[in-house]
């Protein structure tokens, strides 16, 4: 039995894989977000680790046999934060997310400073990364920057509570700045850009590396053997990739969580950071991806039934599809927490355009539906234009639930898209599949099988051609507001 933990946005995500890869048990406890000001967005990492415990504890409740028998665990987590402890390895502050866009002018300094960053890290630098946000703490939290000892990212501070280590992975380390993506080390000049040292940073592991052991009291609560293995595990999108069999080279798919992606697996480093693609390590060894992020995904419908007052969205998404008879009149641009792939404007926001006194609430749903997978055939057009072609991408992550959104998706973006059997085998399935490497029982081809697909959602040719206008004109939005966002 193998465990998987991701340390989501929305949730903590906690499950149980048996030995024949199925998923016996989940549990999620939700994690509040705050934003203090225009910008910001943070959590404490005192609620993931409360939410970790939380979650394994519900998973202990109907299923302590299986618990029992966890042998590893494998961790994934939300990328880019920052968490910043100081010399008894508690937070100095909360920490500031992949969503966060206050340190833009950072992010020019960096690249200022480093003008090879680019090629070297795999991205242009990003308000959301963690590098630039350090920065940003030495400029206006100078106390709080003096008293760091260590720098983490969130999934590798729930493992220093699990385990006592300060370790991390390729996967996740990809996401700071400072990691030289090519060669898997940490990349001294891009640390010492940041005002930062060497040692202010953690271990670097392969995601399928053992990192640690889970300690005896932890071990003692949830009826579990001595020894079972922390695997090093990876950030949310390599997880996702093993968790969906995107390992080899040109296999890939599309997250529907909070933000979204659009993932190809890649044998070497192809860096394309003038297409604003994030070029990362893969969180097992000699592998690596190239990704478009969207920082808004299936966030913008919790957002719109949140605002209609919908408490129910399987409901509100039915009544959307009754009335879907063609391309919605309205446009909705998705950027509500800013944009990453293609824009890399951290001060973006949400738009309604051609709002009429006849809008009703499910026309409303419905433009942000296809404000979603407008920004997702902008983020294909990226990956194409760096010659990245994905045959079949499955769709993960909660918006893969719904057929009729990923149907959407696949008609406007002209691609064939797969469903898995079994639920959306995200993060947390991937993350327990890292911990059954870790314990070196099995090969990546072995483990890291696609799931079964349970539908192939086939464009409609018809209506990708009354998309085509549609997707232009919210092109032709963005860049008509472009400058009066800040
Ligand atoms: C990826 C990214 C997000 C976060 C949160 O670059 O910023 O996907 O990992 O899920």
């Amino acid at each position: 039995m193998f465990m998987g933990i991701d340390v989501g946005t929305s949730a903590v995500k906690a499950l149980l894989m048996d030995d024949a890869s199925a998923i016996v048990a989940e549990a999620d406890i939700a994690l509040p977000i705050s934003n203090p000001h225009p910008y910001w967005s943070e959590q404490n990492p005192a609620d993931w680790w409360e939410a970790t415990l939380n979650a394994i504890d519900l998973i202990m409740k109907d299923n302590a046999g299986a618990l029992a028998k966890v042998r590893a665990i494998g961790l994934s987590g939300q990328m880019h934060g920052a968490v910043v402890l100081g010399a008894d390895d508690t937070p100095l502050r909360p920490a500031i997310l992949w969503n966060d866009g206050r340190a833009k002018t950072e992010c020019d300094e960096l690249e200022t400073a480093l003008p090879g960053l680019p090629l070297r890290a795999g991205v242009v630098a990003m308000s959301g990364m963690t590098a630039p946000k350090i920065m940003w703490l030495r400029k206006h939290e100078p106390d709080v920057f003096d008293a760091i000892r260590t720098v983490m990212l969130p999934k590798d501070y729930i493992r220093l509570c699990l385990c006592g280590e300060k370790a991390t992975e390729m996967s996740d380390a990809a996401g700071t700045l400072w990691l030289d993506e090519e060669n898997r080390t940490w990349n001294d000049d891009a640390i010492a850009a940041t005002g930062l040292d060497r040692d202010q940073i953690p271990a670097l592991f392969e995601g399928s590396d053992p990192t640690g052991t889970l300690r005896t009291d932890l071990a003692e609560r949830w009826g579990m053997a001595k020894n079972v293995v922390i695997a090093g595990g990876g950030g949310d999108a390599a997880t996702g990739g093993m968790g969906a069999g995107a390992v080899t080279h040109g296999s890939g798919f599309i997250s529907l969580g909070t933000s979204s992606q659009l993932f190809v697996a890649s044998d070497r480093y192809r860096p394309k950071p003038e297409l604003l693609l994030h070029s990362f390590a893969h969180a097992i060894p000699d592998r690596w991806f190239q990704m478009a992020v969207l920082l808004n995904g299936a966030s913008c419908l919790a957002w719109i039934a949140k605002i209609l007052g919908e408490t129910n969205i399987g409901d509100l998404l039915n009544r959307i599809e009754a009335q879907h008879k063609k391309p919605s009149e309205l446009m909705f641009l998705p950027y509500l927490s800013g944009e990453r792939t293609p824009h890399n404007d951290p001060y973006a926001r949400g738009v309604f355009f051609g709002l009429g006194t006849d809008t009703a609430r499910e026309h409303m749903a419905q433009a942000v539906l296809e404000g979603v997978a407008f920004a997702l055939a902008d983020a294909q057009s990226c990956l194409h234009a760096a010659g990245t072609y994905c045959e079949l991408p499955g769709v993960i992550g909660g918006g893969a639930r719904s057929l009729y959104w990923t149907q959407m998706i696949a008609d406007i973006m002209g691609t064939p898209l797969a469903r898995y059997q079994g639920g959306t085998k995200g993060p947390a399935f991937g993350a327990a599949r890292l911990a059954r490497l870790a314990l070196r029982e099995g090969t990546i081809a072995e483990i890291c099988t696609p799931p079964a697909i349970e539908d192939i959602l086939t464009p409609n040719q018809n209506r990708h051609a009354q998309y085509q206008p549609r997707l232009a004109k919210f092109r032709r939005l963005y860049n008509a507001l472009r400058e009066e966002y800040q």
